[in-house]
């Protein structure tokens, strides 16, 4: 077989050892050929790849990142992108294409699926929104980062008497905010699931220095809003995929409970760092896994389904699944732990 694969979306540690897997797998049992094509969708349209060897792939499982570039580039924008998807195929002889990536990738793999493209998906991002899927690669490292930033800004919050916010990353959902928020013990977890109220949140806080203690940690996903009318933000500029650029609750977060509590208050914007560096080893072994389930779904003929770990097994769900609804937050899981905060 000629098997193309990509990465596309926001890159997440993970995508290199699914790369990996996928060429060790593919050359060295199947006797295919594999394309890897650069910058996610962007190189499908332009016809931009190389070609992937064992040779080309080792050394990566470690690596951070993705070789192949990545872009949020939407096929679906151009009035000729499935016709040159088609065209690609045509050229370069692919009996098929891996896709990893979110939301956004998978749908584009999803509705050319539906158009005829024969495509299997493997799911990554940090955000670990997605349906279909118990867990994705990626989100546990980014939950390793935040935990430990947030137990650094512990100690110089207590050394200071100060009330630390820290935004984590998260769109849509709050599964970073409220892992992390959880094992670094914070004293407000504010997710985008549900809107907050800014003065219940310096209730809590205020209610810490009643009690003894003079600091506090906020931990904030980016996407988290305050209810309608209580608070302004700003809104950022769109991509293609529609997604606003988020980033900045924190820093209203600080000058709001500061203004209306009168506590020193500082803020973290910890954002890309989340998604950068080496894999945690339960993300290489879940990408590594997944990699090898994705080559042998192609030649099982399995187009059109998505890798999926479900409990402790790997399984082939279809990608119009995966992509349906996102996997956010239930609202009865984040007032379970309620009462760990303030
Ligand atoms: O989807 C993963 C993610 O890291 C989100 O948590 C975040 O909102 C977004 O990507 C940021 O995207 P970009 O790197 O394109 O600004």
């Amino acid at each position: 077989m000629r098997i193309g694969v990509l990465t596309g979306g926001g890159d997440c540690p993970g995508l290199n050892a699914v790369i990996r897997a996928v060429v060790r797998k593919a050359i060295d049992e199947h006797g295919d050929q594999v394309i890897g094509f650069r910058d996610g969708w962007r190189g499908v349209l332009e016809d931009a790849f190389d070609e992937l060897t064992i040779e080309s792939t080792r050394g990566i499982l470690p690596r951070g990142g993705t070789i192949l570039g990545s872009s949020r580039t939407n096929p679906y924008k151009r009035d000729d992108g499935v016709e040159l998807v088609r065209a690609t195929f045509a050229r370069r002889g692919l009996d098929g294409l891996i896709a990893i990536g979110g939301e956004d990738t998978l749908g584009v793999a999803s509705r050319l699926g539906d158009d005829g493209v024969k495509v299997i998906g493997v799911p990554k991002t940090i955000d670990n929104d997605l349906a279909a899927t118990d867990v994705t690669f990626g989100f546990d490292t980014a939950l390793h980062v935040a935990s430990e930033a947030i137990d650094r800004l512990h100690t110089t919050a207590e050394s200071h008497n100060r009330i630390l916010v820290v935004e984590v990353m998260g769109r849509h959902a709050g599964w970073i905010a409220l892992h992390s928020g959880l094992a670094g013990g914070a004293d407000v977890i504010l997710i985008p699931e549900i809107p907050f109220d800014i003065d219940e949140v310096c209730g809590l806080i205020r209610r810490r220095h009643e009690r003894g203690r003079y600091f506090s940690i906020v931990v904030a996903a980016e996407g988290a809003t305050p209810k309608a009318g209580t608070m302004t933000i700003s809104a950022g500029e769109v991509d293609e995929f529609g997604h606003p650029r988020l980033g900045g609750i924190g820093y209203r977060l600080e000058q709001e409970i500061e203004e209306r509590t009168g506590y020193e208050t500082r803020a973290t914007v910890l954002g890309h760092v989340q998604r950068g560096g080496t894999p945690t080893p339960f993300d290489r072994v879940l990408a590594t896994r997944f990699g090898l389930a994705a080559i042998d779904a192609a030649h099982r003929g399995a187009w059109g389904k998505m890798t999926a770990l479900r409990s402790t097994e790997i399984e082939l769900v279809p990608l119009s699944h995966a992509v349906a609804q996102l996997r956010t937050v239930p609202a009865e899981e984040y007032r379970r732990y309620g009462v760990l905060f303030g």
